[in-house]
């Protein structure tokens, strides 16, 4: 039998201004294992078991995500799945836009393509989980960690890997309440202006140059967006007020996580652990329960580790 442990990072896409297309890892995880198991050994061809945080929540039969992307991973190979048997250990919440659905389809294809004896390069998972996620910005990063941009012309991709100066730290607020992806991209518009495709252009293009230099000035307003946060902030309960808090107890700037709920905010070294106590406490302020962390930026991405036993 033979033993794949696989451990993917957290995500937080889009960063502001880099809606569907920038997005960086960091230092929560989630961790899969797989084990191979004979026909004979079990009744059914999969077995999953969860634990960690909200694991009653997952599914555990075949319409599991992490399980969903092992099996795709095979069908693209044109074999038939092994019979497995799947761990999950959750480091962090569903739902609340920090790439846990982007841990279960990037691990799972890892998980996969390990088991496989490795038949696919990186670039073909990541052309593989960018499919089935439908945007690049948080399975890339899951993959490759780091800060990344993803660059798509027809079915090509370039990634472009964004220097992260150690002085900016994340805070992020994971509020008690879900929201998912799906509900969180249907209050977006179909059209947008030239004014405001030239505002988030121009602060793209700011926020990458303030990230790589350590400029908090360019953060402050590097962090603004008209393409999505405006419509998907009424979906977030106490959104102005936990930024208001956010940024006058030191943050550059508060960004929506991904399709949020979670909310991200930028700061230095000497504020994060102000601007944490500070996010919580206003967003207790409204009534919501949030856990607030300060992390890194996680630069090793998806880890395996083989067992043999
Ligand atoms: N870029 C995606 C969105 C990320 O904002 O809808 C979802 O996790």
């Amino acid at each position: 039998m033979s033993e794949i442990k696989v451990t993917v990072p957290a995500t937080s896409a889009n960063l502001g201004p880099g809606f569907d297309c920038l997005g960086t890892a960091l230092t929560l995880y989630n961790q899969f294992t797989f084990s191979s198991i004979e026909p004979a050994e079990v009744e059914t061809e999969m077995k999953i078991a969860v634990t960690g945080v909200e694991a009653q929540k997952l599914s555990t039969n075949k319409s599991n995500l992490l399980y969903q992307s092992f099996t795709k991973l095979y069908q693209y190979l044109g074999k038939k799945p092994p019979h497995v048997q799947i761990e999950i250990h959750l480091g962090f919440p569903l739902a609340r836009g920090l790439g846990s659905s982007a841990t279960a389809i990037v691990g799972g294809l890892v998980g996969a393509n390990q088991l496989a004896g490795n038949p696919l390069s990186t670039q073909e998972l990541i052309k593989l989980a960018i499919a089935i996620e439908g945007h690049p910005d948080n399975v890339v990063p899951a993959l490759l960690g780091n800060c990344q941009l993803s660059v798509g012309q027809d079915e090509n991709w370039q990634f472009c890997q964004i220097d992260w100066h150690e002085n900016i730290i994340p805070v992020v607020a994971i509020p008690d309440f879900e929201l998912s992806t799906e509900e969180a991209r249907s209050v977006l518009p179909d059209k947008v202006s030239r004014s405001e495709a030239i505002y988030n252009v121009s602060r793209l293009g700011l926020l990458l140059q303030a990230l790589q230099n350590d400029r908090g000035d360019w953060l402050q307003i590097a962090m603004e967006d008209k393409l999505h946060q405006p419509y998907r902030q009424t979906l977030i309960k106490g959104y102005e007020v936990v930024k208001s808090a956010a940024i006058s107890s030191g943050a550059y700037g508060m960004v929506i996580s991904g399709a949020g709920p979670t909310l991200l905010a930028l700061t230095n070294l000497t504020q994060a652990e102000v601007v944490t106590h500070s996010m919580k406490e206003a967003w207790k302020t409204q009534g919501v329960e949030a856990k607030v962390i300060s992390l890194r930026v996680d630069t090793q991405g998806t880890k395996t580790l083989q067992i043999q036993a």
